[in-house]
């Protein structure tokens, strides 16, 4: 390595304000959502507290994973807290599809939920749609989550609080996990055959 003749310049992203009318106007139409729905369905978690508040405090985004196989207790315990409900009472509805690269005694394949749609290796499938990310094809599972959303404002929300579960259960079972916000959009409903729109990725892996 050689040392840089200058000192790299301190640019602080978060110092200065550049308004976009398409953006502000497209944020105020889409922050009010409404619902019908009444029911509030509280999601049960049993966690250790402190083991929990732990995963909290350490929880980071892998950057590389040692493509090893997490085992089916593991795995099953992520489709259980993807199976819980979120307290709130909008309608959106987020469909969660998962490309199982490497879980022990479970087949390889995409599936949907807890069915598998097809069956085969798609790892490096996953890594290209995710605009050739290595985490996304060396990971043990790769998820993605779509939605026919009326509200999108709502919908990434509940995306990010999905997510957010999946990076704390993750670093509570000792995997790794991290978000993906790119992709080829049309590329991966192709490959999920839906036509809903992709909304969010994911990878969790060791
Ligand atoms: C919505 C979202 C999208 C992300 N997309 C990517 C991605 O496409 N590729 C990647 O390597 N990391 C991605 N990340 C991970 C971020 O780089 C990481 O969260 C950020 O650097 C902060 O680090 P931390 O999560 O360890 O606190 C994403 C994270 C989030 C929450």
């Amino acid at each position: 390595m050689r040392k840089l003749r200058d000192p790299i310049p301190f640019v602080c992203g978060t110092d200065y304000f550049e308004p976009n009318f398409f953006i502000e106007e497209g944020y105020k139409n889409t922050a009010l959502a409404t619902s019908d729905r009444q029911e509030i369905k509280i999601p049960q978690f049993q966690f250790n507290k402190e083991r929990w508040l732990e995963s909290i405090l350490n929880r980071r985004s892998v950057r590389k994973f040692g493509k090893k196989a997490i085992c089916q207790l593991d795995f099953l315990k992520i489709l259980q807290i993807l199976k819980e409900p979120i307290a709130n009472k909008s309608d959106e509805d987020i469909e969660i599809y998962l490309v199982v690269n490497r879980v022990e005694e479970i087949e390889k394949g995409l599936y949907k939920n807890e069915q598998l749609i097809r069956a085969g290796d798609y790892s490096e499938r996953a890594g290209y749609l995710c605009i050739n990310q290595a985490i996304a094809r060396d990971s043990a599972v790769t998820l993605f989550f779509v939605s026919n959303y009326q509200n999108y404002q709502t919908a990434v929300q509940l995306a990010g609080l999905i997510g957010q579960r999946l990076y704390l259960v993750s670093e509570y079972l000792g995997l790794n996990c991290s978000g993906i916000g790119a992709y080829y959009d049309d590329e991966t409903q192709e490959f999920l055959g839906t036509e809903k729109d992709v909304i969010y990725a994911m990878a969790i892996g060791i």
